[in-house]
């Protein structure tokens, strides 16, 4: 939005009327990000199930650490939604699919978080190829907050899956891994 003054009264515009003031997203790479606004969202409807149905098990530590990973999926579509925005384009509010209900146990959803973050990835590198192939560094730049947090989230639903195999069957090690995953950040603070 533009604020200017006409016939001596504030007038707000869209930015989208001023197109020689910025230049806009292509209309491929829109479609692209949208894309993946809809891929954050539906990380976040998949975290939300799967605290949800650890919180009726009795995980209430692992259930509070996919409840914050499920509000940071969704602080992530926000972000791709504003960029949108701000570059003249128009970010989309997705229809979203009612994920998974019920999960075998709490290896299962670790190896969920892992693959659907490896694909995740993929999406945001097919992304990153894309605006190199239009020029377009500005989405670029951008999109290399994305490429870091995926290094980060990869690592740790990694290293949660290595804690998990190294629990085995053993209640009290399981016990711990809850109490210690309730205070474990879900992204790395650095
Ligand atoms: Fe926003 Fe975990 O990808």
């Amino acid at each position: 939005m533009i604020i200017f003054v006409q016939n001596n009264a504030f007038v707000l515009k869209p930015l989208n009327d001023f197109p020689m003031l910025y230049k806009k997203l292509a209309a491929s790479t829109e479609k692209a990000l949208n894309e993946q606004v809809q891929l954050e969202a539906e990380s976040s409807q998949y975290y939300l199930a799967m605290a949800s149905w650890a919180e009726v098990q009795g995980y209430n530590g692992i259930a509070q650490f996919l409840y914050r990973h499920s509000d940071e999926e969704r602080v992530h579509m926000l972000k791709l939604i504003r960029f949108i925005n701000d570059r003249g384009g128009h970010g989309i509010v997705p229809t979203l699919k009612q994920p998974a209900v019920t999960f075998k146990n709490i290896l299962e959803i670790f190896e969920l978080v892992l693959s659907h973050e490896i694909l995740v990835s993929t999406e945001i590198n097919k992304l990153v190829d894309h605006c190199l192939q239009e020029k377009d560094y500005t989405t670029h730049t951008f999109l290399q907050w994305y490429v870091a947090e995926q290094i980060e989230e990869e690592k740790m639903a990694t290293q949660i899956l290595d804690k998990l195999k190294l629990i085995g069957e053993d209640k009290g090690g399981m016990y711990i891994f809850d109490r210690d995953m309730a205070t474990l950040q879900t992204e790395d603070r650095r």
